[in-house]
C-alpha cells in the first residue's frame, strides 16, 4: 500500500469531500497516513473563499516541496476550489504534480498513475450530475460520534461576492435513498449525529423529496441519531422544514442562517435576495415554532460602497436577533465574481478591520448573555469526548449547538447525558451532571 496524506482547508463539505477521496483512493491502493514524513502522497483540499484562504496554502506547497529530498517519488497534489480556480498557476510553480477540482475525484486514481510517467496531471472539469452518492466516506474525524452527509453539491446562487458557483459548479441534489443509506451506515458503524450539508440545504430537491421530507427521512432512521444540517439559505428556509424541525424530536434545534448584512441596499447589491424584513420574519418564524432554537449566522462587513450607517444596520440586525454565535469575515474581492466585475472594493482595510472588531465585540457580548440566559436550565447533551482540560472533565454539544464541559468519569463519547448549566462563559457553557 502506498502512504497518502490529506490536509484540509475551508467549509465542512471539503471535510466530507477528503472523506469521499480518501475512500476513492483506498480501493486503489492508498492507505490514509497522518504523518506527512511518510507519505508517498501529500495533498491539500484547498479553499478559495477569501483571499487570505489561498494565501496559506501558496506557502502549503513549498513546504510540501521540502519532503521530495527524502522521497525522490513524492507526488503533491491540490485539490478542492483552489485548484478549481487556479488551474494553471498551481501547474505553473512546477511544484504540483496533480490538480483535481471537487468534480474530478474519480478520476484521481488515473491521475496518479498517469503522474509516474513524468507529466503533471490535470482534471479540473465540472459535472452537472456528479453528487459522490455511491461512495462510501472514510469518516477522518477523531471521535466517531458525529458524522458529515453531503446531500448536494454546487450552487446556483451566484451571490455578488462568491466564488463558490465557479469552484463548484451548478446545484445538484444527491439521490435521497443513498443519503438515508448512509444514514443508516452511521448507526451501524457507531455513530450519533449527523450533518446533512449543502451550501443551500432548502433548495435540496430529489424526485419528490425536498429538505423537509428529507429531514423526516433522515430522523426516522434512528431515535438516537441526531440530525444537524447546515447552510439554510434565508430566502428558501420554509415553513415546512421549521415545523419538521418541531416535529421530530431528534432533529436538532439549530439554524444557521447567514444574514451577511443588515442593510437592504447592501443585501440587494450582494444579491442575496431578501430583505432585513424577510430575514427578521423567518426568525420570528423559528422563535414562535422552537423558542429554544439555536440561531447562528455569518457576515460580511466592507462589502464595497458599504457606509458606516449601513454598517450601522448589521450591527443593529445582530442586537435585534441576539445570534448566539457568528462567524465575521472582512470583505475579500474575489477574481471573476460579479462584485469584482462590477463594483470597487473601495473600503479601505483599516475600516474594514475597525467594523469586524466591533461586530465581533458586539458579538461576543450577545454569545454571553445567549449563554447567561441558560444558567439554571438542563439540557441533553451528547458527549463528544474528554475537553481539553482532560480525561475527567467531558465536553458535548446542546441541541442549540451550544458547547457544554462538565466534570464527569462515568460517560464517554457517543453517550447522551441530562445537564445542568451552572456558569458560562461567552463560548462554553458550565455545567454538571443532573
Ligand atoms: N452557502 C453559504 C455560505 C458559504 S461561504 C451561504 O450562502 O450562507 C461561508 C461564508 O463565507 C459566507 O456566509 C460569507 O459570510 C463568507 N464569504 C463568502 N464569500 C466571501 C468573500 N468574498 N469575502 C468575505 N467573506 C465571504
Ligand atoms: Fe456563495 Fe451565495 Fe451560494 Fe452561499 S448561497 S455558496 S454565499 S453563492
Ligand atoms: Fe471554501 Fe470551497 Fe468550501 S471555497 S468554503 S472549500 S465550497
Amino acid at each position: 500500500m502506498k502512504k497518502l496524506y490529506i490536509e484540509t482547508y475551508g467549509c465542512q463539505m471539503n471535510v466530507n469531500d477528503t472523506e469521499v477521496v480518501f475512500s476513492i483512493l483506498a480501493k486503489h491502493g492508498y492507505a490514509r497516513t497522518e504523518n506527512i514524513a511518510e507519505a508517498d502522497v501529500i495533498m491539500a483540499n484547498t479553499c478559495s473563499i477569501r483571499d487570505n484562504a489561498e494565501q496559506r496554502i501558496w506557502g502549503r506547497i513549498d513546504y510540501f516541496n521540502t519532503f521530495r529530498k527524502a522521497k525522490p517519488g513524492l507526488v503533491v497534489g491540490i485539490l478542492g476550489c483552489m485548484a478549481e480556480r487556479l488551474k494553471d498557476a498551481l501547474l505553473d510553480t512546477g511544484k504540483v504534480d496533480v490538480v483535481a477540482g471537487p468534480d474530478a475525484y474519480r478520476n484521481l486514481p488515473a491521475l496518479l498513475e498517469a503522474v509516474g510517467e513524468g507529466h503533471p496531471q490535470i482534471n479540473v472539469e465540472l459535472s452537472r450530475e456528479e453528487t459522490y452518492g455511491d461512495i462510501s466516506p472514510v469518516r477522518i474525524d477523531k471521535n466517531g460520534v458525529s458524522a458529515f452527509i453531503s446531500i448536494m453539491r454546487g450552487c446556483n446562487n451566484v451571490c455578488s461576492y462568491c466564488v463558490v458557483p465557479y469552484t463548484r459548479g451548478s446545484e445538484r441534489s444527491r439521490d435521497w435513498h443513498t443519503i438515508v443509506r448512509e444514514a443508516c451506515e452511521c448507526v451501524e458503524a457507531g455513530y450519533k449525529e449527523v450533518t446533512l450539508l449543502g451550501q443551500n440545504v432548502d433548495s435540496y430537491k430529489y424526485e419528490d423529496v425536498d429538505f423537509a421530507k428529507l429531514l423526516a427521512l433522515v430522523a426516522g432512521v434512528s431515535p438516537t441519531l441526531r440530525v444537524r444540517f447546515s447552510t439554510s439559505h434565508p430566502k428558501d428556509i420554509s415553513n415546512a422544514v421549521i415545523d419538521t424541525m418541531a416535529a421530530w424530536p431528534n432533529i436538532c434545534h439549530h439554524i444557521h442562517l447567514p444574514v451577511q448584512s443588515g442593510n437592504d441596499r447592501i443585501l440587494e447589491k450582494m444579491r442575496r435576495r431578501y430583505t432585513r424584513e424577510w430575514y427578521l420574519e423567518r426568525v420570528a418564524k423559528i422563535r414562535e415554532v422552537m423558542p429554544d432554537c439555536g440561531i447562528t449566522t455569518d457576515a460580511i462587513v466592507g462589502f464595497c460602497s458599504e457606509t458606516e450607517e449601513e454598517f450601522r444596520d448589521t450591527l443593529s440586525i445582530f442586537e435585534e436577533v441576539g445570534y448566539d454565535s457568528a462567524f465575521m469575515f472582512n470583505y475579500s474581492e474575489r477574481p471573476g465574481t460579479l462584485a469584482s466585475r462590477n463594483y470597487p472594493d473601495d473600503i479601505p482595510l483599516e475600516v474594514k478591520t475597525r467594523r469586524l472588531n466591533e461586530l465581533i465585540e458586539l458579538q461576543n457580548r450577545l454569545s454571553l448573555e445567549s449563554n447567561r440566559r441558560d444558567v439554571g436550565r438542563e439540557f441533553e447533551v451528547l458527549v463528544e469526548g474528554p475537553s481539553k482540560k482532560g480525561e475527567s472533565q467531558l465536553c458535548g454539544r446542546t441541541g442549540s449547538n451550544k458547547m457544554c464541559v462538565w466534570d464527569d468519569t462515568d460517560h464517554k463519547a457517543g453517550d447522551y447525558v441530562r445537564v445542568r448549566v451552572i456558569d458560562c462563559t461567552s463560548a462554553t457553557l458550565l455545567c454538571e451532571p443532573v
